[in-house]
């Protein structure tokens, strides 16, 4: 049975996640319930800092891609890891600063920030804005003059590689509703005037080419481009850029037929090529960026459930129905995104039917997952959705009027909650 790292069973046969079984975490906290084992958030950022060291020696930085599950206690633990953040809108900067996040370790992204967004970003001094077109590379440049502080930005271009199709097909990525393509011109245009609008300090480029992926060419191949876009923006220009923030996109594993590569090898492969390229283009190595967000949050997550009934239709198929769905997880309405579903409080008895697992939203299409094999489980049994630590709780939504799930946080045998879980007061808390 597939198991994501930090997950055991138990001799009462319970699933437990940081030192917890789930069947208390449960009765404890209620369902549905977010958990997040604390040991796995922090070794997968260790792991990359450490793979940072031992293969980059000339420097670079490690900052967590927020958007993956955002909240104060994320915030602490990456801080204290030593890594910066990547934020992506004005809420999630929000929720940094009010975690003590240092500043100058955020990275701002987004295709369309508003001027309001732009200047809370100057006015906190965060560390680099990602510009992602030359509208907003205009309009940070007026906030800045206005404000009399200097943004000091990296600018996001596209740089022609289809990493999901694993061909570099150049053409794909012209259709991206992100950064400056490089193809056209349009890049190197932006990178002119950059370095001469007020109010602007060009330090970088930044790319990010998919997510969930577990090939290492596409990652070998971005961090080329962009090292020979920096020799072109030199031999241009003049000017010597220095960083280069590659963003994320490493794959996990949802279930046993995900075969992700051990982070360190990324790294020494990106690490490798970028050496090479760097003397064959006579260019100093920059300060290499990396932001994983999935590949932090994803298998530190569970989800526990309890099912409310099991729904026969013979010769049909058979729905087990739980007490969340498509408002805490949408990631199987949206993409029909794989996980690996369990019955938490009978690990040991083995499967007797695949069962679909219904959510309980008012839509048909409000499923967490199909075809999964389960023992016998019935009303009351507690089921748990591995693997949903990223993208779930930062997707989740009000829909059908459900409140968010707690999140608790798991570490040693002990639980705290992290977030708490909405009352019907929050839910119209707004209303009018
Ligand atoms: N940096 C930038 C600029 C990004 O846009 C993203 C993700 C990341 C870093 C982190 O990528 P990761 O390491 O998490 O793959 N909602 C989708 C995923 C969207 C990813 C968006 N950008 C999902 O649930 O699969």
């Amino acid at each position: 049975m597939f198991l994501s790292k930090g997950l055991t069973i138990n001799d009462r046969g319970h699933l437990t996640i940081g030192g917890c079984d789930t069947v208390e975490l449960a009765a404890a906290y209620g369902t549905p319930l977010y958990v997040m084992d604390e040991d796995s958030i922090r070794e997968a950022l260790r792991e990359y800092v450490r793979s940072m060291n031992e293969h980059y020696p000339q420097g670079g930085r490690i900052a967590y891609a927020s958007k993956a599950c955002s909240f104060l206690e994320m915030y602490r633990i990456v801080n204290e890891e030593g890594c910066g953040a990547d934020v992506a809108s004005a809420g999630e900067l929000y929720t940094a600063l009010q975690a003590g996040f240092p500043a100058d370790k955020l990275y701002f992204h987004g295709n369309n920030k508003p001027a309001g967004e732009l200047c809370m970003a100057l006015e906190a001094g965060v560390g680099r804005i990602v510009v992602d077109n030359l509208p907003e590379l205009h309009r940070l440049s007026a906030v800045a003059k206005e404000l009399g502080r200097t943004a000091e930005i990296l600018l996001r271009v596209t740089p022609g590689i289809d990493a999901h199709t694993h061909s570099f097909i150049r053409t794909g990525q012209i259709d991206s509703k992100f950064g400056l393509t490089m193809e056209n011109g349009d890049a190197l245009e932006a990178v002119k005037e950059a370095l001469v609008l007020e109010g602007i300090v060009i330090k970088g480029v930044h790319c990010h080419i998919g997510s969930q992926i577990f090939d290492a060419d596409p990652f070998i191949h971005a961090a080329e481009v962009l090292l020979q876009f920096l020799a072109e923006i030199r031999r241009e220009t003049g000017a010597a850029l220095t960083e280069m923030n590659l963003g994320g996109g490493f794959g996990i594993a949802y279930t046993g037929g995900d075969k992700p590569r051990p982070y360190s090898e990324y790294m020494a492969m990106v690490s490798g090529a970028l050496k090479k390229k760097a003397e064959e283009l006579d260019f100093p190595l920059p300060f290499i960026v990396l932001e994983p967000g999935r590949s932090i949050a994803a298998p530190a997550g569970i989800t526990l459930y309890t099912v409310g009934g099991v729904k026969e239709i013979p010769g049909v198929r058979t729905y087990v129905s739980v007490d969340g769905g498509m408002a805490d997880n949408p990631r199987y309405a949206l993409y029909q995104a794989e996980y690996t579903v369990v019955a938490a409080g009978r690990m040991n008895e083995p499967a007797v039917r695949n069962a679909a697992i219904a959510g309980r939203c008012c839509e048909s299409g409000d499923m967490i997952q199909e075809n999964v094999p389960l023992p016998a489980v019935d009303s009351g049994d507690l089921l748990a959705v591995l693997a949903t630590g990223a993208y779930n709780y930062s997707m989740s939504s009000n829909y059908n009027r459900l409140p968010r799930p707690a999140v608790v946080m798991a570490k040693d045998g002990k639980s705290r909650v992290v977030v708490r879980g909405e009352t019907y007061d929050d839910l119209i808390r707004n209303d009018i």
